[in-house]
């Protein structure tokens, strides 16, 4: 820029208006048409500002953090598992199923209830007092792991046997009758009571 320019009022990078004297963009002329040469208004230059400062911080957080929220692959899988999670638990009350169970837990947990309960009519050894021999092999009504459910859930009361169909869970219920089935058929208890019913 020409020094003796400094003091002028025109600057000779832009022309002016010659009524108003706006400043004009140079050499931009449609047939006599020309336009001012405005600054953008400061609210507008700094909300551009402000999204290029966003679209940094961004694409850090992105590109180099890794940031789960901001990965939609990521965010997806994190709400799966959190919905896997929440889902009502399918117990296995809906599945249980009426078979033997051999495991060490649920004989134990099956002999506890039975000397618990059942010895008082039954005897510890299962060799029957009140209630029937355990050991042998004549049943009353029947062998099956569901006969013997049937049973212990709704009882026999005019014999005397009792119902535990509220007093034991259908798990607890299963438990004792394999503790039977594994621990007292076959055995030899001090005091057998007579067979009672039919040889199985
Ligand atoms: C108050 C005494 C009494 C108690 C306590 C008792 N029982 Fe009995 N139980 C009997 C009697 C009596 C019978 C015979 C019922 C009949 O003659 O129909 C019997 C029958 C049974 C039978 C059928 C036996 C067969 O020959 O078919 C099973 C199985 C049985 N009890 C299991 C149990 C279990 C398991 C418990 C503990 C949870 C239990 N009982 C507690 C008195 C009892």
């Amino acid at each position: 820029m020409a020094k003796e320019n400094i003091n002028q009022h025109h600057n000779e990078d832009y022309e002016y208006d010659t009524l108003t004297n706006d400043k004009l963009i140079k050499d931009h002329d449609y047939d006599g048409i020309r336009e001012l040469d405005n600054d953008l208004p400061p609210w507008w230059k700094w909300l551009f500002y402000i999204t290029i400062i966003f679209s940094i911080v961004y694409c850090i957080r992105l590109f180099v953090f890794h940031s789960d929220d901001l990965v939609q692959d990521r965010e997806y899988e994190k709400a799966m598992v959190e919905a896997e999670m929440n889902k009502p638990v399918q117990s296995e009350a809906i599945e249980f199923k009426l078979v033997l169970l051999e495991d060490e837990t649920s004989i134990a947990s099956g002999k506890e209830t039975w000397d618990k309960i059942c010895a008082v009519c039954h005897l510890v050894d299962g060799g029957g007092l009140v209630g029937p021999n355990m050991t042998d092999n004549y049943w009353i009504h029947g062998n099956t792991v569901e006969d013997m459910f049937n049973i212990i859930t709704t009882g026999v009361i005019e014999k005397g046997m009792i119902p535990y169909k509220d007093q034991l869970s259908e798990q607890k219920r299963l438990e004792v009758i394999s503790f039977i089935l594994v621990k007292l058929q076959g055995t030899s208890p001090a005091t057998p009571k007579a067979p009672e019913g039919t040889e199985y």
